[in-house]
């Protein structure tokens, strides 16, 4: 990536989190530009990343090799149908637009080599998992600029459907979520049972920290290393009991098939 240049199209949190993480990869921040319709985020991001911020989308994207659309899905079609006099055949787009089609994208933007992404909230810090799709004109090494791209803001995985999006949408774009529910309950049901809820709060997160780490570090899946803190007669198979007697199981699939559903829906709504 030492010769590409970047441009960001809205200069938010997803945005700026990608430029920050490029830019301690090493990136040089004159191969990034962004723009931005509010003087003060191009002032703020400006100052805080050095790079070249623009007011108009037309005048960051010259010279680009990537141009990654980074506003609301809502903003998507107004900025991609204003963006298409100005593109370059080579020109790769990434969309990290919540369910936006490429279908819609490309019916806006022309026809342009696109990557669809759907990154996760803890990108903003560093920590996130992108899902990413190709259509058929990307190259391979426009795969990789993709890739690279998204990598600097977690791990990255590709589909080869872009129906899989919507089922990456349910597992780890919403995802983040539901530990966050899970920590919620585990507080909630510490306090139940005497702890101070700061205390009971603590513990649920550190054991969720925990965990995950656990689980990437494993050469293991997560059902081996359940079975191994599993005792038989123990407090863990007590409570694991528990949750698969209330159909745990069937319960998490229900929600992420909601949350699939959605997207698919919503993709459909915002594609007009
Ligand atoms: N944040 C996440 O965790 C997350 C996760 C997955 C996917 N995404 C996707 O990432 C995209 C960006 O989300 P975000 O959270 O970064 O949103 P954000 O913070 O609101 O950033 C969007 C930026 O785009 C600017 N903008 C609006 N209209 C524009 C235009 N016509 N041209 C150029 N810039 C324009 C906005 O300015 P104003 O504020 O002045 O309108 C804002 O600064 C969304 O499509 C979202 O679906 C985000």
């Amino acid at each position: 990536m030492s010769k590409t240049r970047i441009a960001f199209i809205g200069a938010g949190n997803m945005a700026t989190s990608l430029i920050g993480g490029l830019l301690a990869k090493g990136l040089d921040a004159a191969q990034i530009r962004a723009s931005d319709p509010g003087a003060e985020t191009r002032a703020k991001v400006a100052a805080e990343h050095g790079i070249e911020l623009f007011a108009d989308n037309a005048q960051a994207i010259q010279g680009a090799d990537v141009i990654v659309i980074a506003v609301k899905p809502q903003a998507m079609k107004a900025v991609c149908q204003a963006l298409r006099p100005h593109l370059l055949p080579h020109q790769l787009l990434v969309s990290i637009a919540a369910g936006i089609t490429c279908a819609s994208l490309l019916n806006w933007l022309g026809s342009q080599p696109l990557v669809r992404c759907m990154p996760n909230t803890p990108a903003l810090l560093g920590k996130g998992v992108s899902g990413l799709y190709a259509t058929a004109d990307v190259s391979t090494e426009q795969r990789q600029l993709a890739e690279q791209l998204l990598s600097a803001v977690g791990i990255v995985v590709w589909v080869e459907t872009e129906a899989q999006i919507d089922a990456v949408t349910a597992v780890s774009g919403s995802g983040p979520a539901y530990f966050f529910l899970l920590i919620e309950a585990m507080t909630d049901a510490g306090v139940k049972l005497g702890l101070p809820r700061e205390v009971a709060k603590q513990l649920a997160e550190q054991t969720a920290l925990g965990a995950a780490h656990m689980a990437v570090s494993s050469d293991v899946d997560a059902a081996e290393l359940r079975r191994r803190v599993t005792s038989p007669a123990g407090t863990t198979e007590a409570a694991i009991k528990s949750f698969q007697a209330d159909g745990f199981a069937t319960m998490v699939e229900k929600a992420l098939s909601a949350a699939a559903h959605r997207s698919a829906e919503m993709a459909e709504q915002l594609g007009q």
